[in-house]
């Protein structure tokens, strides 16, 4: 008899499969209701004494291999099963997976509109082809206007009415034929000059446009909105205002930001002053807004610009402007942002 169940033992070592059917057929074989070791205890009584010890424990072995057996013929089904399941094996370490990166200048250019739109501005976009009305002519900048020298122009072949718009200011003209007051607009885009390409200054460049046209708009509005502004982006709300000239706009200011004056990189920064400067601004000139087709008796406005890749560079520490085109994977990978 215990020869019979050793070579149970031994049939139950050797037994292998992956179908669940025959494991169930084995379960109950074994250790069902009915099944063999239900039969071998209750051959224990018929079993002489001397033998009882031997044939209790080759029993007990043959129950719990056959248990095991079970055990870990189901286990390798469940884990063969999740494998080619929905989700796959749930326990395996998950894949890195690759985030994207945004573009420095995208990164800025989004916090700028953010904290305009926070503000009730809208986002204004005009084309990079321009003529020249939009460009220079309604601004005030009349043809043979000594202020147009100020930025080197690329002119589309030898048509002189067609152009690279040299800043987003052409914008503005665009929304204001279009739009009634109230206006509260930002207008980000790409702009070109023709000037030689080095680590400070490029053909191209982005800029950013704000306007906000309505009743009793004075410079006192400007100044506050240029203050939260520069809270929001550089955490630095110490601005100040000095005179300047642009055709567009009377008075017409430049807008320094005092970044301070603690560390190497602010001194190199700011070139040892503590002050940076951002941006151009001032009250619209009432030729603008009559170009335009507002009352000027009516309504005022301002309007400020500031170039995005300054900024950026300044807000990243990247040294060379070029370094904003050249679409090296290895620059451009560095900046994740949610903005
Ligand atoms: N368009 C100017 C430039 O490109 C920047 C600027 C200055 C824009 C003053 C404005 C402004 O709207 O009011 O340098």
């Amino acid at each position: 008899m215990i020869e019979k169940i050793k070579e149970h033992i031994a049939q139950v070592e050797a037994f292998n499969t992956t179908n669940p059917d025959e494991i169930e057929q084995f379960r109950i074989k074994y250790l069902g209701q009915k099944g063999l070791l239900k039969d071998f205890f209750a051959e224990f009584k018929n079993v002489p004494n001397e033998q009882k010890k031997e044939f209790g424990q080759t029993i007990n072995t043959l129950k719990s291999k056959a248990q095991d057996k079970v055990n870990t013929l189901k286990e390798a089904l469940e884990n063969t099963e999740e494998t080619k399941g929905v989700y796959g094996d749930l326990s395996r370490p998950g894949e890195p997976f690759q985030l994207g990166s945004r573009h420095p200048i995208s990164i800025v250019k989004n916090k700028i509109v953010n904290i305009f739109s926070r503000i009730g501005f809208n986002v204004s976009e005009g084309p990079e082809i321009e003529d020249d009305w939009h460009n220079f002519t309604a601004l005030n900048l009349p043809e043979y206007h000594p202020a147009r020298d100020m930025q080197d122009t690329f002119f589309i072949q030898t048509n002189p009415d067609v152009l690279l718009r040299t800043h987003t200011s052409s914008v503005q003209v665009r929304y204001m034929e279009n739009n009634k007051p109230p206006i509260r607009t930002i207008s980000p885009g790409r702009v070109y000059r023709n000037e030689a390409i080095s680590a400070r200054s490029h053909c191209f460049f982005h800029q950013v446009e704000g306007l906000y046209v309505d009743k009793g708009v004075s410079f006192a509005d400007l100044k506050q909105t240029l203050q939260y502004f520069t809270t929001e982006l550089f955490g630095k709300s110490k601005i100040r205002l000095r005179p300047s000239y642009f055709p567009f706009t009377e008075p017409s200011a430049e807008v320094d930001v005092y970044w301070g004056l603690e560390t190497e990189t602010d001194y190199k920064m700011t070139k040892g002053t503590g002050w940076l400067e951002i941006m151009g601004c001032g009250m619209v000139d009432p030729n603008v807004l009559e170009n335009c087709g507002i009352d000027s008796s009516e309504y005022s406005g301002f309007a400020f610009g500031m170039g995005i890749d300054r900024i950026a560079l300044l807000l990243h520490q990247i040294p060379d402007i070029r370094m904003l085109s050249e679409n090296d994977i290895r620059f451009l990978e560095q900046f994740k942002s949610a903005d």
